[in-house]
Protein backbone atom coordinates (compact mmCIF):
# COMPACT_ATOMS: atom_id res chain seq x y z
CA UNK A 1 0.00 0.00 0.00
CA UNK A 2 1.50 3.27 -0.91
CA UNK A 3 0.60 5.81 2.29
CA UNK A 4 1.19 8.53 -0.13
CA UNK A 5 -2.41 7.93 -2.07
CA UNK A 6 -3.98 8.24 1.23
CA UNK A 7 -2.84 11.90 1.80
CA UNK A 8 -5.60 14.78 1.34
CA UNK A 9 -3.72 15.73 -2.29
CA UNK A 10 -3.14 19.49 -0.82
CA UNK A 11 -0.72 18.28 1.60
CA UNK A 12 0.89 15.67 -0.29
CA UNK A 13 2.19 18.49 -2.60
CA UNK A 14 2.95 21.16 0.37
CA UNK A 15 6.20 22.41 -0.23
CA UNK A 16 7.79 22.58 3.78
CA UNK A 17 8.61 25.62 5.11
CA UNK A 18 12.73 25.53 5.26
CA UNK A 19 14.51 27.78 7.10
CA UNK A 20 18.47 28.37 7.28
CA UNK A 21 18.63 26.30 10.77
CA UNK A 22 17.11 23.33 8.49
CA UNK A 23 21.03 23.82 6.65
CA UNK A 24 23.27 23.98 8.88
CA UNK A 25 23.85 20.28 10.73
CA UNK A 26 26.35 21.63 13.65
CA UNK A 27 25.86 22.65 16.90
CA UNK A 28 28.13 25.67 17.44
CA UNK A 29 27.17 29.37 17.76
CA UNK A 30 24.07 30.97 17.64
CA UNK A 31 21.44 31.83 15.17
CA UNK A 32 21.58 35.67 15.01
CA UNK A 33 18.59 36.00 12.08
CA UNK A 34 16.86 34.31 14.48
CA UNK A 35 17.58 36.39 16.74
CA UNK A 36 18.96 33.69 19.21
CA UNK A 37 20.49 35.17 22.19
CA UNK A 38 24.39 35.68 21.70
CA UNK A 39 24.99 36.18 25.27
CA UNK A 40 23.89 33.12 26.41
CA UNK A 41 21.52 31.40 28.73
CA UNK A 42 20.22 32.50 32.33
CA UNK A 43 20.41 28.69 33.00
CA UNK A 44 23.16 26.06 32.20
CA UNK A 45 20.73 24.90 29.63
CA UNK A 46 20.61 26.09 26.35
CA UNK A 47 17.72 27.94 26.74
CA UNK A 48 19.03 30.73 24.30
CA UNK A 49 19.15 28.78 21.56
CA UNK A 50 15.96 27.14 19.63
CA UNK A 51 15.29 23.09 20.24
CA UNK A 52 16.23 21.17 17.52
CA UNK A 53 13.67 21.37 14.48
CA UNK A 54 14.29 17.62 13.43
CA UNK A 55 14.76 16.50 16.98
CA UNK A 56 17.54 13.96 15.23
CA UNK A 57 19.16 13.15 18.94
CA UNK A 58 15.67 12.52 20.59
CA UNK A 59 14.34 10.23 17.76
CA UNK A 60 17.48 8.25 17.73
CA UNK A 61 17.64 7.45 21.15
CA UNK A 62 13.79 6.89 21.54
CA UNK A 63 14.77 4.35 18.15
CA UNK A 64 17.36 2.13 20.50
CA UNK A 65 14.82 1.96 23.33
CA UNK A 66 11.90 1.16 21.18
CA UNK A 67 13.80 -0.97 18.86
CA UNK A 68 12.36 1.02 15.57
CA UNK A 69 14.47 3.37 12.99
CA UNK A 70 14.62 7.17 13.98
CA UNK A 71 13.10 7.40 10.33
CA UNK A 72 10.12 6.20 11.82
CA UNK A 73 9.17 8.15 14.49
CA UNK A 74 7.52 11.64 14.76
CA UNK A 75 7.32 13.26 17.86
CA UNK A 76 4.38 15.36 18.99
CA UNK A 77 3.64 17.70 21.86
CA UNK A 78 1.50 14.77 23.33
CA UNK A 79 -0.21 12.14 21.42
CA UNK A 80 -3.09 14.53 21.15
CA UNK A 81 -1.18 16.45 18.72
CA UNK A 82 -0.24 13.73 17.09
CA UNK A 83 -4.42 12.65 16.82
CA UNK A 84 -5.28 16.00 15.14
CA UNK A 85 -2.01 16.43 12.85
CA UNK A 86 -3.23 12.62 11.41
CA UNK A 87 -6.58 13.83 11.14
CA UNK A 88 -5.85 16.89 9.34
CA UNK A 89 -3.23 14.77 6.98
CA UNK A 90 -5.78 12.39 6.24
CA UNK A 91 -8.87 13.37 5.61
CA UNK A 92 -10.93 15.93 3.74
CA UNK A 93 -13.51 18.00 5.84
CA UNK A 94 -17.08 17.95 5.32
CA UNK A 95 -16.67 14.66 3.38
CA UNK A 96 -14.35 12.01 4.82
CA UNK A 97 -15.15 9.99 8.38
CA UNK A 98 -12.89 8.44 11.37
CA UNK A 99 -14.48 5.55 12.69
CA UNK A 100 -13.80 4.84 16.50
CA UNK A 101 -15.13 2.20 18.82
CA UNK A 102 -16.60 3.05 22.21
CA UNK A 103 -16.34 3.72 25.07
CA UNK A 104 -12.72 4.96 24.15
CA UNK A 105 -10.77 8.15 24.79
CA UNK A 106 -12.86 10.78 23.99
CA UNK A 107 -9.92 12.92 22.25
CA UNK A 108 -10.64 10.89 19.14
CA UNK A 109 -14.20 12.40 18.16
CA UNK A 110 -12.98 16.03 19.44
CA UNK A 111 -10.58 16.32 17.25
CA UNK A 112 -12.78 14.69 14.21
CA UNK A 113 -15.03 17.46 15.08
CA UNK A 114 -12.55 20.53 15.63
CA UNK A 115 -11.43 19.56 11.80
CA UNK A 116 -15.07 19.38 10.11
CA UNK A 117 -14.87 15.21 9.79
CA UNK A 118 -17.45 13.27 10.67
CA UNK A 119 -17.29 10.72 13.49
CA UNK A 120 -18.64 6.49 12.99
CA UNK A 121 -18.78 4.47 15.63
CA UNK A 122 -18.90 1.12 16.79
CA UNK A 123 -19.28 -0.21 20.09
CA UNK A 124 -17.19 -2.47 21.69
CA UNK A 125 -19.11 -5.67 22.42
CA UNK A 126 -19.90 -6.65 26.26
CA UNK A 127 -16.79 -7.93 26.59
CA UNK A 128 -14.83 -4.77 25.44
CA UNK A 129 -13.48 -6.71 22.65
CA UNK A 130 -13.99 -5.14 18.79
CA UNK A 131 -17.05 -5.85 16.84
CA UNK A 132 -14.87 -6.87 13.65
CA UNK A 133 -17.45 -7.67 11.26
CA UNK A 134 -19.84 -4.57 12.75
CA UNK A 135 -16.62 -2.52 11.65
CA UNK A 136 -15.61 -3.97 7.80
CA UNK A 137 -19.54 -3.31 7.51
CA UNK A 138 -19.61 0.39 8.60
CA UNK A 139 -15.92 0.96 6.71
CA UNK A 140 -16.84 3.50 3.01
CA UNK A 141 -14.71 4.43 0.90
CA UNK A 142 -15.00 8.08 2.92
CA UNK A 143 -13.35 5.90 6.18
CA UNK A 144 -10.22 7.39 6.42
CA UNK A 145 -8.62 7.11 10.23
CA UNK A 146 -9.45 3.86 11.93
CA UNK A 147 -8.95 4.82 15.75
CA UNK A 148 -7.93 1.52 18.43
CA UNK A 149 -6.99 2.40 21.84
CA UNK A 150 -5.35 -0.89 23.28
CA UNK A 151 -4.35 -0.79 25.97
CA UNK A 152 -8.30 0.41 25.60
CA UNK A 153 -9.20 3.86 28.00
CA UNK A 154 -11.67 3.87 29.99
CA UNK A 155 -12.34 -0.02 29.52
CA UNK A 156 -8.35 -1.03 30.55
CA UNK A 157 -8.49 -4.27 28.63
CA UNK A 158 -6.29 -5.58 25.15
CA UNK A 159 -7.87 -5.07 22.18
CA UNK A 160 -7.71 -8.36 20.40
CA UNK A 161 -4.81 -9.27 18.04
CA UNK A 162 -6.51 -11.19 15.44
CA UNK A 163 -9.39 -8.67 15.34
CA UNK A 164 -6.84 -5.71 14.29
CA UNK A 165 -5.45 -8.20 12.31
CA UNK A 166 -8.84 -8.69 10.00
CA UNK A 167 -9.04 -5.19 10.30
CA UNK A 168 -5.65 -4.53 8.62
CA UNK A 169 -6.08 -6.79 6.14
CA UNK A 170 -9.44 -5.33 5.04
CA UNK A 171 -9.18 -1.57 5.22
CA UNK A 172 -7.36 0.54 2.95
CA UNK A 173 -7.08 3.40 5.21
CA UNK A 174 -4.90 4.24 8.12
CA UNK A 175 -5.36 2.57 11.76
CA UNK A 176 -4.24 3.89 14.60
CA UNK A 177 -3.18 1.87 17.65
CA UNK A 178 -3.08 4.36 20.47
CA UNK A 179 -0.80 2.28 22.80
CA UNK A 180 -0.87 5.06 25.20
CA UNK A 181 -0.87 2.78 28.38
CA UNK A 182 1.20 0.33 26.81
CA UNK A 183 3.57 0.67 29.29
CA UNK A 184 1.73 -1.64 31.73
CA UNK A 185 1.82 -4.29 28.84
CA UNK A 186 5.36 -4.23 27.42
CA UNK A 187 5.04 -7.49 25.86
CA UNK A 188 2.21 -6.34 23.68
CA UNK A 189 3.38 -3.19 21.74
CA UNK A 190 2.19 -3.26 17.91
CA UNK A 191 5.64 -1.51 17.07
CA UNK A 192 7.26 -5.05 16.34
CA UNK A 193 4.45 -5.19 13.05
CA UNK A 194 5.02 -1.92 11.89
CA UNK A 195 7.03 -2.90 8.64
CA UNK A 196 4.56 -5.42 7.87
CA UNK A 197 1.88 -2.98 7.76
CA UNK A 198 2.89 0.37 6.06
CA UNK A 199 -0.86 1.45 6.80
CA UNK A 200 -0.16 1.39 10.84
CA UNK A 201 0.84 3.84 12.98
CA UNK A 202 1.53 3.04 16.33
CA UNK A 203 1.04 6.14 19.35
CA UNK A 204 2.75 6.18 22.09
CA UNK A 205 3.59 8.98 25.14
CA UNK A 206 5.34 10.08 27.85
CA UNK A 207 2.73 11.19 29.73
CA UNK A 208 1.10 7.52 31.32
CA UNK A 209 4.11 5.56 32.67
C1 LIG B 1 -5.74 6.63 25.29
C2 LIG B 1 -5.08 7.96 25.34
N1 LIG B 1 -4.43 8.40 24.26
C3 LIG B 1 -3.80 9.59 24.25
C4 LIG B 1 -3.84 10.41 25.37
C5 LIG B 1 -3.17 11.75 25.27
O1 LIG B 1 -1.89 11.64 25.69
P1 LIG B 1 -0.90 12.91 25.72
O2 LIG B 1 -0.85 13.33 27.13
O3 LIG B 1 0.39 12.36 25.22
O4 LIG B 1 -1.47 13.96 24.81
C6 LIG B 1 -4.52 10.00 26.52
C7 LIG B 1 -4.55 10.86 27.69
O5 LIG B 1 -5.29 10.68 28.62
C8 LIG B 1 -5.15 8.74 26.50
O6 LIG B 1 -5.83 8.28 27.56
Amino acid sequence: MDITKLLRPHILHLKPYASARDEYSGTEGVFLDANENPWGSITKEAYNRYPAPHQKHLKEKIAAIKQVAASQIFLGNGSDEAIDLLIRAFCEPKQDHILIMPPTYGMYEVSAHINGIAVQKVPLAADFQINTEEVLETITPHTKVIFICSPNNPTGNLLSVTAIETILANFQGIIVIDEAYIDYRSDASWLTRLEAFPQLVVMQTFTKA
